[in-house]
């Protein structure tokens, strides 16, 4: 593994293998590698021929500057797990690369945007996003690009980014990977004690509380959601949100009814946190038979 921090650097480490034919799949990351990360880049590494995570803690997309001066960083040792995996570039550019003095545009996307976390983080989130996603689409120009279902927003973002631009390039959203009492794996995790850490499993508990609830028969997405806010009361947990909503649009749904997206936002402590589960209806559900 080659690790370059320079646009130049990527760019012509590219050129060749893409003149080759050789697909190029694109893992974009802030570091902190876990389990999470790691399958992203299991998943690119088993479908393109090259290919590149690129590491940069992107400051326009925090809201808050004590979250940005607090995200864990640990670049050497994100180095040796991306290197385990196979992959070919680290590309991990200082901030002034990316961003150098004049640096002027913004790319952003509406709609999707604006429920959820855009409501509670406000636009300038998503924009830092999109925009530093548009960035790294330029400058690598994967085939495929690889995202987790777990920020399901910025999913969904992404694909509304990519189809509205034209952007040649094929998103591919991958499972949530979890702890083992279902906590969703995430860097701010760290940031809980142990006390918050036994609290926050109560967020994987509430969907799976929604899911149940529907595998029951509920077909009323306020009772559904009563459910989830019960489990995180009785963890002591006040959410930003419990919300079920359309997959595709994020808009609230008035009924269950094939596919919903079930989410979560609360804060355990002082740390933030996001969990969400695409739940099917038992009369959509596939069950393999013909
Ligand atoms: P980051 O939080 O580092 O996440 C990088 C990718 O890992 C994202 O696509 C995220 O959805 C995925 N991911 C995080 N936790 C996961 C889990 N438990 N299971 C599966 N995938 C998981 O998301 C970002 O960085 C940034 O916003 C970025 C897209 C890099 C733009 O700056």
């Amino acid at each position: 593994m080659k690790t370059v921090d320079t646009i130049a650097e990527i760019r012509a480490a590219l050129a060749a293998p893409r003149r080759a034919g050789r697909t190029i799949g694109l893992v974009p990351t802030m570091g902190a590698f876990h389990a999470g990360h790691l399958s992203l880049m299991r998943r690119a590494r088993g479908r393109c021929d090259v290919v590149v995570v690129s590491l940069f803690v992107n400051p326009t997309q925090f809201n808050d500057p004590a979250d940005l001066t607090a995200y864990p960083r640990d670049p050497d040792r994100d180095a040796a797990l991306a290197e385990e995996i196979g992959v070919d570039y680290l590309f991990a550019p200082a901030a002034e690369e990316v961003y150098p003095p004049g640096f002027a545009t913004t790319v952003s996307v509406g709609g999707v945007t604006e429920p959820l976390e855009g409501n509670h983080r406000g636009h300038a989130h998503f924009d830092g996003v999109t925009t530093v996603v548009s960035k790294l689409f330029n400058i690598v120009g994967p085939d495929i690009a690889f995202f987790g279902q777990k920020d399901a927003q910025q999913a969904l973002v992404i694909r509304r980014l990519v189809r509205d631009l034209d952007m040649p390039v094929r998103v591919a959203v991958c499972p949530t990977v979890r702890e083992s009492d279902g906590l969703a794996l995430s860097s701010r995790n760290a940031h809980l004690s142990p006390t918050e850490r036994t609290r926050a499993t109560a967020l994987s508990r509430a969907l799976r509380a929604v899911e149940d609830a529907v595998s029951a028969g509920e077909r009323d997405p306020a009772a559904a959601r009563a459910r989830a806010v019960a489990e995180l009361r009785a963890a002591q947990i006040d959410p930003d949100y419990v919300e079920l909503v359309s997959a595709e649009t994020l808009a609230p749904v008035t009924r269950i009814d094939g596919e919903v997206l079930a989410l979560i936002a609360a804060r355990v402590g002082a740390t933030r946190l996001i969990d969400n589960q695409l739940i099917r209806s038992p009369a959509h559900q596939d069950n393999g038979r013909p």
